[in-house]
């Protein structure tokens, strides 16, 4: 499996602790919040920047009974408030919240802020990515994902890893089952690659690494 590139491994809240970055840190004010709560509503008033101090935050769109989650904040990352998503918090949360105007000068400052900035907003680009893609090929991510949780219940085989299955079929063959192209197929496999969710192992098997999640996108469309 290729590893994960890592954009950065800086630590914002490690650089911040030091000695150099005292004079940004007091630009910040805390802010908490228990498991739950809804910390900004869309396009909120404040136009503010945060960072996450302790626990987990998700970002996600909302239409009447849908949702769409566009990323999942952790202890470091930074987002705005000047955004269409709903920002909620997974767990008790504690964040630093400064104002847009300020979180420029310091961007300007620190390379370590923009870094954070563009993983945070590549892992939300990559998850809008999926989404449109589901959205697109709905019918086709339906009718294959139900085909996989079917073959899970038929012929998967534990392992430590997850649920393989030994399908027997390329990826032209599954094609032809759930009635798309090999190209659709192929798109939509590589989403559920992105999202964690399953890898391929060889041509012909498929190794289910998250069960649960692939039953969710199955039933949540
Ligand atoms: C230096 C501070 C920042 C400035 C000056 C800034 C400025 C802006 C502006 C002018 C827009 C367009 C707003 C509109 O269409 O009405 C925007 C949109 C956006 N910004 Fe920022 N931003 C900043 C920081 C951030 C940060 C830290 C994040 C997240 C990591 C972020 C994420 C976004 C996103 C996702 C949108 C699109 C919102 C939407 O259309 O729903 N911004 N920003």
């Amino acid at each position: 499996m290729p590893t994960r590139m890592r954009l950065t491994d800086i630590d914002l809240l490690e650089t911040l602790s030091s000695s150099e970055y005292a004079k940004f840190l007091k630009e910040f004010q805390e802010r908490r919040f228990i498991k739950n709560e809804i910390l900004y509503l869309p396009n909120n008033e404040e136009n503010s920047v945060f960072l996450v101090k302790c626990g987990k935050v998700r970002v996600y769109l909302a239409y009447e009974d849908k949702e769409f989650t566009l990323s999942i904040l952790e202890p470091g990352d930074v987002y705005s408030t000047h955004t269409r998503a709903f920002i909620q918090a997974m767990e008790d949360t504690i964040i630093l919240v400064t104002d847009v105007r300020t979180f420029q000068k310091i961007v300007v400052d620190s390379p370590a802020f923009s870094l954070n900035m563009v993983k945070v907003l590549g892992d939300l680009l990559k998850n809008s990515i999926t989404i449109i893609n589901g959205l697109v090929f709905k019918d086709i991510y339906l009718r294959l994902t139900e085909f996989l949780v079917q073959a899970v219940e038929d012929k998967g085989i534990p392992v430590q890893q997850g649920i393989k299955l030994e399908l027997g079929l390329t990826t032209g063959e599954i094609a032809q089952i759930v009635g798309a192209t090999r190209q659709t197929v192929s798109v939509i496999l590589n989403d559920l690659r992105k999202s964690g969710i399953l890898e391929k192992v060889n041509r012909r098997t498929i190794l289910i690494k998250d069960l649960k999640k692939l039953q969710e996108i199955n039933s949540g469309f």
